[in-house]
């Protein structure tokens, strides 16, 4: 066990802007710590690619973010996690802590017993994800819903345009069709959007997003390591993209709310072969 008040950063990666919805959130749980943090916005949607694409773009980021001094690695997109972690835990000897769509939180407040998850296609047809259902849906019906498209929105900031309600509405409404009084946001650029599924599920439908239980997680997963960083000081952020730089930039000093400054992945980085 190393000594408390490990200075290094933690690493944080997602395929897009996405992840920013759970940095936002051990922003909040971890005020000291410095993070790095990766949009690897030049190769999403991962949701929609093959596993071995997706394995590879985690591999070299994890690598990447580790050069960078990471001392643990946060895979803030659960398609990726779905998709990377058991490879990426037994290739890289730090903790690397994932998400997972709230299935428990889920299964434990619906009261009709009928929940719905909003995710990628690839997180729902993972084994890692039939696992998460087998294990807590007791008697519970799950209603899965792959959302095609929304990542790409939220990619362009179009958080509340024409397109972005339309499939909304269309997603939403499969849902409630289906009689869900719980819905779970199953992927992290959703909760960028979970102002307007709330207005279109109604009060009667609750939205649950897994953003602070992961980030409490970490803060376990730091402690239990003694790598947590207590010093007293405000934490800070670096930015990395392999999208577009200046696009990326404004979208995440919009989503950020804050003055980041976005660095290009090196070209090293880029690549998928
Ligand atoms: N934020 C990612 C997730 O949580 C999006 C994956 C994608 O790019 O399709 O699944």
């Amino acid at each position: 066990m190393m000594d408390a008040n490990d200075v290094r950063p933690v690493g944080v990666f997602d395929s897009g802007v996405g992840g920013l919805s759970v940095l936002r959130c051990m922003r909040e749980e971890l005020p000291n710590e410095d993070f790095l943090y990766v949009a690897d916005s030049g190769y999403a949607p991962y949701g929609d690619k093959l596993a071995e694409y997706i394995e590879k773009r985690a591999f070299t980021i994890t690598q990447f973010l580790i050069k960078e001094g990471a001392k643990a690695i946060v895979v803030a997109c659960n398609t990726a996690t779905a998709v990377a972690i058991a490879k990426l835990r037994s290739a890289f000897d730090i903790p690397i802590i994932g998400m997972e769509p709230g299935v428990k939180p889920a299964i434990a407040a619906t009261q009709c017993k009928v929940v719905g998850i909003m995710a990628t296609t690839e997180t729902l047809k993972s084994e890692k994800f039939r696992l998460l259902v087998n294990r807590f849906c007791n008697d519970c019906t799950i209603v899965t819903q792959a959302c095609p498209g929304l990542v790409e929105q939220v990619e362009r900031f179009d958080l509340e345009g024409k397109k972005t309600c339309e499939l909304l509405k269309r997603y939403v409404g499969e849902l409630l069709e289906k009689g869900v009084d719980i819905i779970v946001l199953g992927c992290t650029h959703y909760p960028f959007l979970s102002g307007i599924i709330q207005k279109i599920a109604g009060n009667g439908v609750k939205v649950i997003d897994t953003g602070v239980a992961v980030a409490r997680e970490v803060r376990r997963r730091l402690e239990a390591a003694g790598i947590l960083d207590d010093r007293l000081k405000v934490g800070m952020e670096r930015f990395w993209t392999s999208g577009d730089l200046n696009n990326v930039q404004i979208i995440i000093r919009q989503l950020w709310k804050g003055d980041a400054i976005v660095r290009p992945l090196p070209q090293g980085q880029m690549i998928v072969n």
